[in-house]
């Protein structure tokens, strides 16, 4: 009885109501505003400079890597000219240790490493070629240009954007912290690697995820008008979206084409109200805080991504645990076991590890509706090592880790909430499509019903309700980072020219059409339009 009555008390605890939304929704436009008037605000509100477009006869191999936080990716798009392409795509887990090195130089080293192995593996008669070319100074084309591949690099941290291939990092998010590589130009400290390994790779345009997600949604969405939002609901989280220059008042140090009255912004929202004015700040929020690389900071993110979720649960878990009165994996009170064995944990359960629990056992535990809770059941001992856990067990562990992730999806409403409010398109007459929104990330993809408890709280929010809510499209953006960048690669060498965004993202929705980008498939080529 003790763990039901518990249960239902540390449940309540990450309750997060209709009320709590909507105040949440008033301060995040609040948030917003401020973050467009000066720097230094919670929410950076950064202006991204993307104005230049592709029109489809491009010919050439341009490139992508994408640092986003748990896997770096890097992809080439083989461009025919006939708006048909080709593209190849690998990933490598990020070493632990590189997260927290200490020189820059190590983790941009590892990233040059891993486009040189990209290279010859997927591209090694380009490759070949060019160490000839190196090797006869004297051909008049040894070092054209043109022999030397675009990158766009998607660089999923806040970077204070000072051009289309110029950016210095803000601060480290997702367990990274190399102090050394803050205030420094990221693509400077790639490309120096890169030069370093002779690589014919240059650095040419500089993409936070969220913004390749808005580009590569806004072409392969259906409709005339392109996306509002790109989001990110992943290891970390973060949006960016489209906003009137007007709305811009803080000074915009970069050139920028001024014609269509928008500008991309990345908003960090992961740092939305750090300084918790209406963030819920249970126990475990605040220990899980003080245990991170940077406490007081991305205090949003901690509430809702999927690095951090795991962890809350654990810290939940560990305090009942610790409760002698509770009986939670113990086998005194666990009389009714049905599985007739001792509950036990492993001493090197992860349970007992900081960052032990990964996010993927909370899909676990809301995806489980067998009447025994068997999966997930079998989950805790798989993966957990905790053994024979009772019904019980698994019901309170379930009521909990759903807890939570129903509070970061009510919590990522607030934010997509206020972005729709602050366009104003629910009120615009001419806006007679859905208002499209393009979503990645591990825990919008795969946690069960994420969408839906979203959609739950968007109709509760005052300006929205049901009827905005039926107009509320959001759809995921398969690897929108790495495809973004490609295509901001792309076009970035024709920066000079000024085209605006709107044609930017018309062009690329027009090329839609003709291709499909939204599913990339990993280590494999995908010939696209053909
Ligand atoms: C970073 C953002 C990024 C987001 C999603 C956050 O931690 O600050 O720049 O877009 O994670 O990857």
């Amino acid at each position: 009885m003790a763990l039901e009555t518990q249960t239902k008390t540390v449940v309540g605890q990450f309750d997060y109501s209709d009320e709590d939304v909507n105040k949440g929704v008033v301060e995040f436009l609040r948030q917003m505003a401020e973050g467009l008037e000066k720097d230094g605000a919670s929410m950076s509100q950064i202006p991204t400079y993307v104005t230049a477009v592709p029109n489809g006869t491009e010919k050439g191999l341009y490139m992508a890597v994408d640092l986003g936080g748990t896997n770096f990716r890097v992809c080439s798009i083989q461009l025919n000219g006939d708006t048909t392409f080709r593209l190849t795509y690998t990933k490598v887990a990020i070493p632990r240790e590189l997260m927290v090195a200490k020189t820059a130089e190590e983790l941009f080293a590892f990233l040059a490493k891993q486009v040189e192995i990209f290279l010859r593996t997927h591209h090694g008669e380009h490759f070949e070629a060019h160490i000839r070319r190196r090797m006869t100074m004297s051909s008049p084309e040894g070092f054209k240009d043109e022999n030397v591949f675009r990158l766009g690099f998607t660089f999923s941290f806040p970077v204070q954007q000072l051009g289309i291939n110029k950016g210095t990092l803000i601060r480290w998010t997702k367990g990274f912290d190399i102090p050394d590589a803050v205030g420094k130009d990221v693509c400077a400290l790639l490309q120096t690697e890169i030069d370093k390994l002779h690589l014919p790779v240059k650095v040419a345009a500089l993409v936070n995820d969220t913004v390749g997600t808005l580009m590569a949604r806004s072409y392969s969405s259906p409709g005339k008008s392109g996306a509002i939002l790109g989001a990110i609901f992943g290891t970390g989280t973060n949006g960016a979206y489209v906003e009137k220059l007007s709305n811009i008042k803080k000074p915009l140090a970069g050139e920028y084409d001024n014609s269509t009255g928008e500008m991309v912004i990345n908003t960090e929202w992961g740092s939305f109200d750090n300084q918790l004015k209406v963030l819920p700040n249970t126990p475990w929020d605040v220990q899980l805080d003080l245990a991170t690389p940077n406490p007081g900071i991305q205090m949003y993110e901690k509430r809702v991504s999927g690095m951090y979720l795991g962890e809350i649960l654990r810290l939940t878990v560990i305090d009942l645990l610790k409760n002698p009165d509770v009986a939670l994996f113990k086998d005194d009170n666990s009389s009714y076991n049905d599985w007739k064995s001792t509950t036990n944990i492993a001493e090197h359960s992860p349970i007992y590890k900081q960052w032990g629990l990964d996010t993927s056992v909370l899909s676990v535990a809301a995806a489980d509706s067998t009447p025994e809770l068997s999966i997930l059941r079998q989950e805790l001992e798989a993966n957990l090592h905790i053994y024979a856990p009772s019904l019980e067990d698994a019901q309170a562990f379930k009521a909990i880790a759903g807890a939570i992730g129903r509070r970061a999806a009510r919590l990522s409403a607030v934010a997509i909430a206020a972005i729709v409010l602050q366009t104003g398109k629910l009120n615009d007459p001419e806006q007679d499509e859905p208002i499209d929104i393009g979503v990645d990330g591990s825990l919008v993809e795969h946690y069960p019903y994420f969408r839906d408890m979203i959609y739950e709280a968007l109709r509760a929010i005052k300006g929205i309700g049901e009827e905005g809510a039926k107009r509320i499209r959001i759809g995921i953006a398969k690897d929108g980072s790495g495809v973004g960048a490609a295509l901001i690669a792309l076009v970035a060498a024709r920066m000079e020219k000024s085209t605006s965004t709107a044609d930017f993202i018309s062009d690329l929705r027009l090329n839609a059409k003709k291709t499909d980008l939204t599913a990339v498939p990993e280590d494999s080529e995908l010939a696209a339009g053909e």
